[in-house]
């Protein structure tokens, strides 16, 4: 049985620790403060308790998946371990100075992974004495819930690491994307229009946030509007994301940032965590959504067709195959259907069409039609037979 270790004991490395020992392993894990250990310890026990009381397993199995969890606060404990994934704060440096004293404490056969969001597998490799032992294990919030698991190898990784990461995360219930190292992987890639082009209807003062989120709800099918999300993720959060892989595409218009979402920011409206966002959480009235004489399908469209654009562009250069892009999108974002499925049932031919029209009203890089649909629609091709 293969020992775990998680460095980094906050949201993500406490649900990482949890899903390990879940799947039976032995799972050390550290932090650098006492006090992040001893939230670890009291949200993983009534994460325990919450799944037991739905009867995912009886007390008697809920207290060996915990009895299978130390906590350490030195690093030189998780000397033994086969796996170590670091799921410290999104920081390059602090990240860097991580790898190195891991490697130079587990063995050489050891496989050290990243659970990073949006820095550069590849770059992270690149401090190791061993970079191909090195991975990005991608996991969404909260890990104990989410099937998905990106798995991005380096530039560097080999290919039987590869392979070991994808066999172990798969017996873990889990449900792996392969994705190559570009900024955002699959899913904080693909679902950048969703938030942004959503933005950019509300900053054109087309229709109010309100009125967007109801157009992709009923119209789009989506559990939430995109405004409701970034609310729910938070503003900061959200906006962060979008100003990483911004830059890391070299300031693609596709990806800009917006305007609108930095001011709630500076206000400090992040959200539901601080009680108001795009909607205020502490008013007890509710507030009607705003109507408008657009039409509902036409603003539901042009965000998913941006998403579709999106898709198509990341399969066209190798992000991913088409069936993890779908899958990618429906498991780790809850969209109604894979977006390559969608512009099937869409028409190729209309999906051109649309971002043409959208590149003739607005002349921007930002809505150019993506290569792979004009050539499919060329030759009436389709993402799946
Ligand atoms: N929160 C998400 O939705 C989400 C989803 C996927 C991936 N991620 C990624 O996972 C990582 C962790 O995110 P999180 O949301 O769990 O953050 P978090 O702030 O909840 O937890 C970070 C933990 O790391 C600890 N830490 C900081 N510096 C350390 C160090 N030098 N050594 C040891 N421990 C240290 C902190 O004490 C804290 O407990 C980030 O890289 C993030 O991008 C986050």
């Amino acid at each position: 049985m293969k020992r775990i270790a998680v460095i980094g004991a906050g949201a993500m490395g406490s649900g990482i620790g949890q899903v390990a020992a879940m799947a039976g392993h032995e799972v050390m894990i550290f932090d650098a403060y006492p006090n992040a250990i001893e939230k670890s310890r009291d949200a993983i026990l009534s994460s325990l308790n919450r799944l037991a009381a739905k009867n995912k397993f009886t007390d008697q199995e809920s207290k060996a998946i915990f009895g299978r969890i130390y906590f350490v606060d030195k690093m030189e404990s998780i000397t033994g371990c086969d796996l170590v994934i670091e799921a410290i704060i999104e920081d390059v440096d602090e990240k860097r100075k991580i790898f190195e004293q891991v490697e130079s404490i587990v063995g050489d056969d050891a496989i050290i992974a990243t659970n990073t969001s949006s820095l550069s597998v590849t770059g992270l490799a690149k401090v190791l004495k061993k970079p191909d032992r090195f991975i990005g294990i991608h996991f969404f919030n909260p890990p104990v819930l989410m099937k998905l698991v990106e798995i991005i190898p380096a530039l560097q990784t080999s290919e039987e690491v590869v392979q070991s990461a994808i066999g172990l995360i798969t017996s873990w219930d889990k449900i792996i994307v392969k994705a190559k190292d570009t900024p955002g992987f699959i899913v904080n890639r693909i679902a950048r229009p969703f938030y942004g082009e959503a933005l950019r209807i509300a900053e054109e003062q087309i229709a109010e946030p309100s009125f967007i989120d109801q157009c992709m709800r009923e119209v789009g099918g989506f559990k939430m509007g995109p405004f409701e999300l970034m609310d729910f993720i938070g503003n900061d959060i959200n906006e962060s994301v979008t100003r990483t892989v911004w830059a890391a595409m070299y300031f693609d218009s596709r990806y800009k940032p917006s305007v609108m979402q930095a001011n709630l920011v500076r206000a400090g409206w992040l959200g539901r965590k601080s009680g108001r966002g795009f909607y205020n959480y502490n008013s007890e009235i509710t507030v009607p959504i705003a109507e408008s004489k657009i039409d509902k399908k036409e603003i539901a469209d042009r965000i998913i067709i941006m998403l579709i654009n999106e898709a198509s562009e990341a399969l066209h250069y190798g992000i991913a195959t088409k069936e993890d892009i779908d899958l990618a999108m429906t498991l780790g974002v809850n969209y109604p259907l894979g977006l390559l499925k969608w512009a099937d049932q869409m028409g190729i031919d209309n999906c051109v069409r649309q971002m043409d029209t959208l590149f003739d009203v607005y002349h921007e890089e930002r809505y150019r039609c993506s290569v792979l649909l004009r050539k499919m629609a060329a030759s009436k091709q389709t993402f799946y037979a």
